[in-house]
């Protein structure tokens, strides 16, 4: 609590409360008590509840602080007569003690819902930029690179490589200038975890990127982020002025020969966009197109120089591994997967939204505890991770920690943080056709294994949606996978088989239901009465 004031309200600010219209209910409150001195009204990231948008948290001096959901202007005057009469809170009021929240930890959005993501006083009033400040005024880049080496931080943008690994890798290359790129590129679908730390706690996101310059020795950086995330946007243009003018970005930080400046790039909103050589060939004006690695990044990056390129969970994490030491991180989640991690969750779960949890909880305590179950009591039948480069988890496998190397021992991954849950009510081949239909429009064409193979995989699982398929459609389905992950030359092509070679595993039967009994046992797809030879394309058998 700031100065004098008896209160703060904030309204979410977070995309989907302002989808919701919070925008009217904080106009609301300011009409109510914008003059009131000791009531201070302000936006705010990403609760997390956003099922329940839009959302207000109320702190008071007295130490209270409550949360409400579905807020609606005419709900207004309640809240604010809760603050100055022992009037009875109404039922939008949340219980703060369930496990939507108790098992949740926040380190990455430990901020959001908390302080103002436009206001940089908000930010230092939490202790932003003082990890910042210890870095560059009491240690040596070197000491830097081993404190987030210890912290076993793994990228968050997909792939999980290990954060310190990177770091050392451009900070021992030899360059007269060297980059640090931010991506905020998030194109799975369903995926919202970036935007909202963007939206949310901008300041978090630069001082991360600052400590990373100063540790490998940059002084230029980008964000590239999407253009489809304007708030995101307009919310680091912001910050990234006033962290200029505060003298944390800049030239002679904390009056140290480090200078550190950083620009947005917009991207157009081609996934592809997100891999990190078509990121770089954006930033520098060609097509965002992928090429083979090596060179990596961190060996001839951006403009052939030495680049730094992490994802923005990963670069929001930095501040508290700095300030708090990588031991302290390193207690969070498993012994190869340490820390927390944000997931969107969606799906059939009654608390859907975003979550942090350490890395190495359960299924189970996901879908179960901090998801509430399963809307209306209806049986759980899978957990769909990694977006279209990710697999279904079956309700048999509950218990199956959420961690790097299990997750991928079960066929699906980390990913980017997409989580989505699903109901007897999902037909798991109608998932699979679905994310390979999202992977053929965004390949991008270069390479005939991603090009080719995505299109004659939509094909035949539309046949097989459609009651068309046969038995050789799964026998070239299969031998079709594996060739597209060990012959395209990125990530895009290479993961794109992931949802169906799971559900092939998990779900076998139901591509057996739709093939023989031309039936879709959750009833999604629609059979046509043709005969199978009908959907032959060109006429192959
Ligand atoms: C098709 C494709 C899309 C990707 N999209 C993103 C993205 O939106 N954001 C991101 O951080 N990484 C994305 N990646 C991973 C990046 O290439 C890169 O590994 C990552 O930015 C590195 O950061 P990290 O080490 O912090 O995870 C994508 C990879 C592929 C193959
Ligand atoms: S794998 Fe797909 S997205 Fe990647 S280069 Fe090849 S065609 Fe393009």
């Amino acid at each position: 609590m700031s100065g004098t004031a008896r209160a703060r309200i904030f309204c979410c600010a977070g995309t989907p409360c302002l989808a919701t219209d919070s925008e009217a209910v904080k106009k609301a409150f300011e009409a109510l008590v914008g003059q009131t001195p000791d009531v201070e009204v302000r936006e705010s990231g990403c609760i997390g509840l956003c099922g329940r948008a839009p959302m207000v948290r109320v702190e008071s001096t007295d130490g209270s602080d409550a949360l409400y959901e579905s807020v609606t202007p005419d709900l207004v005057p309640r809240l604010v007569a809760t603050l100055t009469e022992e009037a009875s809170p109404p039922e939008q009021l949340l219980d703060q003690q369930t496990p939507f929240f108790t098992r949740q930890v926040r380190i990455v959005t430990a901020n959001a819902g908390h302080i103002d993501p436009e206001r940089i006083e908000d930010y230092l009033a939490v202790g932003g930029y003082e990890a910042l400040n210890k870095a560059v005024t009491s240690s040596s880049p070197q000491e830097v690179v081993g404190e987030v080496t210890r912290s076993g931080l793994r990228g968050r943008g997909g792939a999980g490589f290990p954060t310190g690994v990177k770091w050392g890798l451009v900070a021992r290359a030899e360059a007269d200038q060297k980059y640090v790129i931010c991506n905020g590129d998030e194109g799975d679908p369903g995926a919202y975890m970036d935007r909202a730390v963007m939206e949310g706690d901008p300041h978090r996101v630069l001082e991360g990127m600052a400590i990373a310059a100063y540790a490998v020795g940059a002084s230029q950086g980008f964000i590239y982020v999407r253009g489809e995330y304007p708030v995101a946007i307009r919310r680091l243009q912001r910050a990234i002025r006033q962290a200029e003018r505060q003298g944390v970005l800049g030239g002679r930080i904390f009056e140290t020969p480090f200078q550190f400046r950083v620009d947005i790039r917009i991207g157009g909103g081609a996934f592809v966009c997100g891999e990190e050589t078509a990121l770089i060939a954006s930033i520098e004006g060609g097509r965002g197109l992928p090429h083979p690695r090596p060179p990596y990044p961190a060996q001839a990056g951006l403009w052939a120089k030495p680049t730094l390129i992490n994802n923005v969970e990963t670069f929001a994490s930095i501040a508290p591994i700095v300030m708090h030491g990588g031991a302290w991180y390193a207690q969070h989640g498993t012994e190869k997967s340490r820390g927390t991690k944000v997931f969107a969750l969606a799906g059939k779960v009654n608390n859907t939204g975003l979550i942090e949890v350490p890395l190495g909880i359960t299924v189970r305590d996901v879908v179960e505890q901090i998801g509430g179950g399963i809307v209306g009591g209806r049986p759980f039948k899978a957990m769909q991770t990694g977006g279209p480069s990710g697999g279904c988890v079956p309700a048999s496998m509950l218990d199956l920690p959420m961690d790097y190397e299990s997750l991928q021992q079960a066929g699906s991954i980390v990913g980017s943080g997409g989580l989505l849950v699903m109901d007897d009510t999902a037909c798991m081949v109608d998932v699979a056709r679905f994310y390979m239909d999202f992977c053929m429009h965004e390949s991008c064409g270069k390479c005939i294994p991603c090009r080719a193979g995505t299109a004659e995989a939509v094909r035949i699982l539309e046949r097989i949606t459609a009651g068309g398929g046969t038995h050789g459609d799964l026998e070239r389905l299969e031998a079709l996978c594996p060739y597209m992950q060990e012959a395209s030359l990125c990530g895009l092509g290479q993961t794109a088989p992931n949802p169906v070679v799971s559900t092939l595993r998990y779900f076998r039967d139901e591509y057996l239901t739709h093939i023989d009994a031309r039936q879709c046992p959750a009833g999604v797809c629609t059979m046509s009465a043709l005969p199978s030879e009908a959907f032959r394309v060109g006429g192959r058998p």
